[in-house]
């Protein structure tokens, strides 16, 4: 590979929030580009942690990066620590970014990641961002890497429920992960051939499931596949979720609405009901070629926006093409499924 030339200036790259397939793609673009390019890359262990911790940061070179885009998880390690929470945090990371000759930094992450590193722009770092999340929820960006191999995963358990959820004549729920998009249930639903689709976008009514239910019974359809968002809400009333922790960024660790919704919709039909919560298997193991391509192509105009100077800015998917826009911008709202796209999902319904 020509090296245009070299400026003895260093990137700092870290990955913050929960790993999405992809990430090491991310950082093999980025890697080699930066490097084409002349600077060096320095690897910052655990996301934010790194920068605030003496921690085991490395430089990255195009043999630590070569093949790693076809593996799953980030080989950097991330955590969801937040310097802003972190009493004097923000100090810290600068002074540990001077320390680490580090006169730049690329931060990937979802919103609360990108969300430090809009902040620390405006106090006088020069901070890129890549968008990644399962959840596709990051606004001003078509697609984030991660959820293509997420609804890969689990449009391939939803339909493979379809067999023993027929062979014993069961409801079966699935709870999907996403937070408060339901971008994940749908698209995986949909692929999934799922009978009925909640999502946090929209309270569902748990008369309606059951007629839905009981409709496909009187149609000698003796099962029923109802995908849900780890987030979804019924009508007028509440679900508990199991653990009432919050992270450090203020999040509430969702889980359990498949569970508490198996179990009334067994007593309300009668039906043998059972749930299962997919989890972190949506998340885990290799990349899609479609999460891999697109993580590449963010990666490579991460480090180009670098030798742009285009700093505050993050870089997004628009269409076909990958863009530079604010990071503020893509920060300040949440992307969640508008309601024509409820509504194509609710066409399938046996109501
Ligand atoms: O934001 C990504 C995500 O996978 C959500 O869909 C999910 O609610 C959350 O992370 C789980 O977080 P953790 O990995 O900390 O359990």
């Amino acid at each position: 590979m020509a090296i245009t030339r070299s400026k003895n200036e260093q990137i700092a790259a870290l990955t913050g929030g929960g790993d999405a397939p992809g990430l090491n793609a991310v950082i093999r673009g980025l890697t080699t580009k930066a490097i084409s390019l002349g600077y060096d890359v320095l690897g910052i262990r655990d996301g934010w942690r790194g920068l605030l911790d003496d921690g085991e940061n490395a430089p990255l070179d195009l043999d630590e990066v070569e093949d790693i885009h076809m593996t799953g998880g980030t080989v950097l390690h991330t955590s969801r620590t937040n310097p802003y929470k972190v009493e004097g945090g923000v100090k810290q990371v600068k002074k540990n970014l001077v320390r680490l000759n580090c006169k730049y930094l690329v931060a990937i992450g979802g919103e609360d990641t990108l969300g430090v590193a809009a902040k620390l722009y405006k106090d006088g770092v020069n901070a890129v961002g890549v968008p990644k999340t399962i959840d596709n929820d990051l606004s001003e960006t078509d697609y984030t890497f991660g959820f293509d191999t997420a609804i890969t995963r689990a449009a391939e358990a939803i339909r493979n429920l379809h067999t023993t959820a027929d062979s014993h004549h069961r409801v079966i729920v699935v709870e999907v992960m996403g937070r408060h998009a339901g971008w994940m249930t749908l698209e995986a639903g949909i692929a999934g051939g799922a009978h009925a689709i909640l999502l946090p976008e929209e309270e569902f009514d748990i008369d309606e499931l059951c007629t839905i239910v009981e409709n496909r019974e009187k149609k000698g359809k003796h099962y029923t596949i109802i995908a849900t968002s780890e987030g979804a809400m019924p009508k007028g009333g509440e679900l508990k979720f199991k653990d009432t922790k919050l992270d450090a960024f203020g999040h509430k660790i969702l889980g359990g609405t498949a569970e508490q919704l198996a179990k009334k919709l067994e007593e309300m039909t009668g039906k043998e009901c059972r749930y299962v919560i997919l989890g972190h298997l949506q998340r885990a193991g290799s990349p899609t070629a479609f999460d891999i391509n697109l993580g590449t192509r963010l990666g490579i105009h991460a480090a180009e926006m670098i030798d742009k100077g285009e700093f505050g800015m993050m870089a997004a998917l628009h269409g076909t093409k990958i863009v530079s826009i604010p990071l503020e911008k893509a920060v300040g709202k949440l992307k969640t499924v508008p309601k024509y796209r409820i509504e194509e999902a609710k066409l399938f319904y046996e109501v």
